[in-house]
């Protein structure tokens, strides 16, 4: 890989160093039992809640959830890229880069993964054009009104009807299918009596929307029906790289398509996204058929100042447009604002565009403020004409509003409360007299309950990926069931990359490991899974691991067992269907 640091280099590197003397360097540790404690140098704090683990070569701080390898910490203090960061840190390790590393190219992430997406996404364009039914979908799209230079700018295609299309362009050469699965792309069969496995395409006679990470690579695909059916649109499972409730719809594309975004409209489908560019609103994304997440504001407000969110005016749009405002409320910094469009009943955003023409998307009095929102919903709560229904109006506003980081926009509103409820300011504030966290800082008590519900709802091999990550020697210690493999979850492929990782590097760190997936949208989800519980001893959690083998063992007996009565695609066998029916057709 000329022009790239190598990722041999990279564990190398971080085998010499000792996050320990780098961040000490910076940060004032003291000793905490097992492990370094310090005023955590990413946000403000009078006690420490910022943690080094020499073992774990990691760092993590308790309050700001700021996390990751030496690497991560000199690129996010001293604002360095990747690059200058190997750099320093090789020359303090008395280490030479490697000869070619051309220092201006970012390490790209080679995952095959995306490759082997990216050529789904180039055979479903290509079966568009081509296929010998492409006029089904080419009449289905000049249909809804597309043009063919909408399809192509978004790379829609065309998944045929059939259930191996995709599945005999890829597998032909080398066996591909483990990769196919990874990526959501082919389903593997349950097979009866030791009868070979078989495969089968999960996109079939689909139009297809590519799905592109921030980047522009393809992660996953949304597929929609061409006639009646269920489900209208089909979604690329969890994968290593696909997170659904983190991703939107056409920000690749938005971010191409304008020069500047300073404003961004989040959608709700595929089809208002590319109908909205066809009449020159390109800065419109969609979330893939989930509600409004933090993940997606925090990823928005990255990318322009103004997010304007188009719901339906029923009550489940007014319902959405609420959970996005609460959720929006600690980001708004100074400077940052949100903003509604409610679409008469019955109306998405491609019909709108279609009759009322792009302007109807440009024209700010369609537009309603977060204030005016949250004013107008809490007014139809609280009887402003009586004394009890401004105190009311006070204690549903003031928590809101106090979200709010400090800044014009909070003294604002908080000026227009005390109008409305006739309440002086300072008596307002009284009533909580804490100072409100910083935005995306949870409180301490807050935070232990967030720790507690991540916990809860964690899955097994999420729990399990969890352990691994804190302590990989685990993986060496604790036989892992082959047949495991065979398990259909998620997370799954992550468990088995980072077993395979640990086996052939058996003294690997938790920072190390990391290292592996920067720059992927993985690494989200990892750092997410290294934060949990508080440490047990060693021995515990290993015990703790071992358990959950042994249940994720028993719970793919139980797969195996349904599996006889359901495909997965969740059709009974017809075999199986007439003994099961018998009974009750007699
Ligand atoms: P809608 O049902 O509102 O469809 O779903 P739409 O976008 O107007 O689509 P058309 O116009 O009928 O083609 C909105 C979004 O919800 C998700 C998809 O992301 C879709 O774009 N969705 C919907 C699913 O994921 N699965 C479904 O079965 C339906
Ligand atoms: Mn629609």
């Amino acid at each position: 890989m000329a022009g790239l640091i190598p990722q041999d280099f990279i564990d190398d590197l971080l085998s010499r160093t000792d996050i320990v003397d780098v961040i000490g360097d910076h940060v004032q540790l003291r000793k905490a039992g097992k492990d370094f404690q310090g005023l955590c140098p990413f946000h403000n704090e009078k006690s420490p809640s910022f943690t080094v683990s020499q073992t774990k070569q990691f760092y993590h701080c308790f309050g700001c959830q700021a996390s990751g390898s030496a690497i991560s910490f000199l690129m996010d203090h001293n604002h360095l890229d990747f690059v200058e960061t190997i750099k320093e840190l090789a020359s303090k390790a008395g280490m030479q880069l490697p000869e070619n590393t051309d220092s201006n190219k970012p390490r790209v992430n080679n995952d095959p993964v995306y490759s082997i997406l990216e050529q789904a996404t180039k055979f479903f364009a290509v079966q568009l054009r081509q296929h010998s039914t492409k006029q089904r979908a080419v009449d289905y799209l000049k249909n809804r009104g597309l043009s063919g230079e909408i399809a192509k700018a978004y790379d829609i295609g065309y998944a045929p009807d059939g259930w191996d299309n995709l599945l005999k362009h890829l597998d032909n050469e080398a066996d591909q299918k483990n990769l196919l699965i990874k990526a959501g792309l082919i389903i593997e069969k349950e097979s009866e009596n030791n009868k070979p496995k078989r495969y089968y395409d999960r996109f079939r006679d689909r139009i297809i929307f590519p799905i592109r990470d921030y980047k522009g690579r393809v992660i996953g695909f949304g597929g929609r029906i061409l006639d009646k059916g269920e489900p209208k649109y089909l979604n690329s499972p969890e994968t290593p790289v696909f997170h659904k409730g983190r991703e939107l719809y056409g920000l690749y594309e938005a971010r191409k398509r304008c020069r500047d975004l300073d404003q961004i409209v989040v959608v709700e489908g595929y089809m208002d996204v590319v109908a909205l560019a066809q009449f020159g609103i390109n800065h419109s994304v969609a979330t893939l058929g989930t509600a409004t997440t933090t993940e997606h504001l925090q990823r928005l407000f990255k990318a322009t100042r103004e997010v304007i969110f188009c719901f339906d005016g029923d009550r489940a749009g007014k319902r959405a447009a609420w959970k996005a405002l609460d959720l929006s409320l600690p980001l708004l910094k100074e400077g940052y604002t949100v903003q509604f469009m409610f679409l008469p009943e019955g109306e998405d955003p491609d019909s709108m565009v279609r009759s009322k023409g792009p302007e109807y998307f440009r024209n700010h009095k369609n537009f309603t403020a977060l204030s005016e929102f949250l004013f107008n919903s809490l007014l139809l709560k609280a009887d402003i004409n009586t004394l009890e229904g401004r105190a009311q109006l006070v204690n549903l506003a003031n928590p809101l509003i106090t979200k709010i980081p400090t800044g014009a926009l909070r003294s604002l509103m908080q000026q227009r409360l005390s109008k409305l409820s006739q309440l002086e300011g300072q008596a307002i504030e009284q009533i909580i007299p804490e100072v409100a966290p910083p935005a995306e800082i949870p409180q301490p008590r807050q935070r232990a309950l967030i720790n507690r519900n991540q916990r809860l709802s964690r899955t097994l091999v999420e729990q399990a990926i969890h352990i691994i990550l804190n302590h990989p020697g685990f993986a060496n210690e604790v036989d892992f069931d082959e047949n495991l493999v065979e398990l259909a979850d998620p997370y799954l492929p992550l468990l088995l990359e980072l077993l395979r990782m640990v086996k052939s590097q058996p003294t690997i760190s938790t920072g190390q490991l990391l290292e592996h997936w920067r720059g992927t949208e993985t690494l989200i989800a990892l750092n997410d899974l290294i934060s949990g519980k508080k440490e047990l001893p060693d021995e515990a959690i290993q015990t703790e691991y071992t358990g959950i083998i042994t249940a994720l063992k028993k719970n793919l007996l139980k797969q195996q067992r349904s599996a006889i009565i359901n495909t997965s695609e969740g059709k009974i066998t017809d075999r199986v269907k007439n003994i099961y029916k018998r009974p009750e057709n007699k």
